[in-house]
């Protein structure tokens, strides 16, 4: 069959269709779908989209607020002031902590954590591998070891059942981290660092308001890292926070995100500037506040409806041979849902890759990723440069410091299946649309796996 069309034959046959074909298909058969908005046929194959509206926009902001905003930017105190205080206030009592600090980002948050702890060179970090480096860089800063627990691939989580057997007398401290929203096992984490009294850094920077029991991630603990970012379910931009219930901590938290000076010396003020431990500079300004205090009071809103048209969809998706969501740890009482996360099996898609199925995914109007892309945090570079370092030379064997031999202590199997088979649905705005999108979803993935044969050969 001649599949090759002339674009003047296109343009012919589009406008006795009404015009409404999109020229960006190449042969006969993408063509006619298109002009028919045949919607059983794939919309990469040119058929009409499962999903074919525009999803809430992320991040969403509501006009009525912006008195709130430009009222701080319209007067003279734009560094911290009263604002942030209210809205650490807010955050705290919204998470259920004693104490909050807010801070510029999420990174900042969980390095400045690191950076007051009792944390040297020499000691050793247990870490979720599920990450990027903003999650560890301060416990490189502090010159310590990061060790590396293997995730459970249907949770996503640091597995708790691999953790004791990377304990060691150096072992100072576990860094959970609570990927797409979803919540590593604090209970089991808590019990065991009680057990061998290590400290735990929880990063909860795309996990705000997803809560165990009840409980809100970020407040199990020793302190909880939360992430303002855009892309965030909480978004002012930029922006993160730390929360604690240890109020030594959080005097020293404020004092190094104010230059080491002592705690409750505000900007502008030169009483007692004199810095007492080696900080930082990392304070929220007033008009993220202002943000911030504008965005908490959908947040409450918004995590439910997320809850309710995910307990919808994930039904109609586990029945769809080959998608597995990943499992929400059976305690779970509320997720965030900053992604919706599952694993994709190739084999019951007639072997469609998954960078095809991704791809045909989004053409249906349902925008999909494979997730962190396959590079593993323990071969990267930034851990193995701090390796070349005086500090780490003096306080590690060269045996530690094996760049190889480091790599395959830190081997992740679990992580590396997850690389492999997972798709994350970029869910912030999309889980905010009615119960008809939520069938679309569903739709557009049995769609594509229906005609996944089609589609590994097209
Ligand atoms: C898991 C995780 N940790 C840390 C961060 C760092 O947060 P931020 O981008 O606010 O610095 C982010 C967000 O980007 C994140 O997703």
């Amino acid at each position: 069959m001649n599949t090759s069309i002339s674009r003047r034959e296109f343009l012919k046959r589009s406008s006795a269709a009404g015009g409404t074909a999109v020229l960006a298909a190449s042969t006969a058969g993408p063509l006619l779908a298109q002009i028919s908005g045949d919607a059983s046929i794939p919309a990469v194959l040119g058929g009409a989209k499962a999903h074919g509206k525009s999803w809430p926009t992320w991040p969403a902001w509501d006009p009525a607020n912006d008195a709130e905003v430009t009222k701080v930017l319209h007067g003279t105190t734009w560094s911290r002031s009263k604002l942030v205080k209210q809205f650490e206030e807010k955050w705290a009592e919204k998470m259920g902590a004693k104490y909050c600090l807010a801070v510029v980002n999420g990174t900042n948050a969980l390095s400045a954590s690191f950076m007051v702890m009792d944390l040297n060179p020499g000691d050793e970090v247990i870490c979720a591998p599920y990450t990027f480096s903003a999650s560890l860089l301060g416990v490189l800063y502090k010159g310590a070891m990061p060790v590396f627990v293997d995730i459970d691939p249907l949770t996503y989580q640091m597995d708790p059942s691999k953790l004791e057997a990377k304990i060691t007398p150096r072992t100072k401290a576990i860094l959970p981290v609570h990927i797409c929203g979803y919540a590593s096992d604090m209970e089991r984490i808590m019990e065991i660092a009680r057990k061998h009294k290590l400290q735990v850094v929880e990063d909860v920077c795309q996990a705000h308001m997803t809560a165990i029991k009840g409980k809100n991630l970020g407040t199990f603990g020793t302190t909880g890292c939360f992430s303002f970012q855009t892309s965030k379910v909480m978004p002012i931009g930029e922006g993160g926070a730390i929360i604690t219930d240890d109020a030594e901590l959080h005097d020293r938290l404020y004092s190094y995100h104010n230059y080491g000076y002592k705690t409750n010396i505000l900007p502008g003020s030169y009483d007692n500037i004199a810095a007492y431990i080696l900080g930082n500079k990392i304070r929220m300004a007033e008009y993220q506040a202002a943000i911030g205090l504008c965005q908490l009071r959908k947040l409450e809103e918004q995590t439910q409806i997320r809850n309710e048209n995910a307990a919808y969809l994930t039904p109609k998706l586990a029945a769809i041979p080959g998608i597995t969501p990943v499992k929400p740890y059976p305690n779970v009482t509320r997720l965030s849902y900053y992604m919706y996360p599952f694993i994709y099996n190739e084999s019951e898609f007639n072997g469609l890759s998954r960078a095809s199925f991704v791809k045909a995914l989004s053409a249906e109007g349902v925008p999909a990723s494979p997730g962190y892309p396959k590079y593993p945090i323990y071969t990267q570079e930034f851990i193995h440069e701090m390796f070349k370092t005086e500090v780490y030379k003096k306080f590690y064997t060269s045996k530690e410091l094996d760049w190889e031999a480091y790599k395959a202590k830190n081997e992740c199997p679990g992580l590396m299946e997850t690389f492999d088979t997972s798709v994350w649905l970029s869910t912030t705005g999309m889980l905010l649309g009615s119960k008809s999108d939520m069938d679309d979803v569903a739709r557009a993935v049995e769609k594509v796996h229906k005609n996944s044969a089609k589609l590994k050969t097209a």
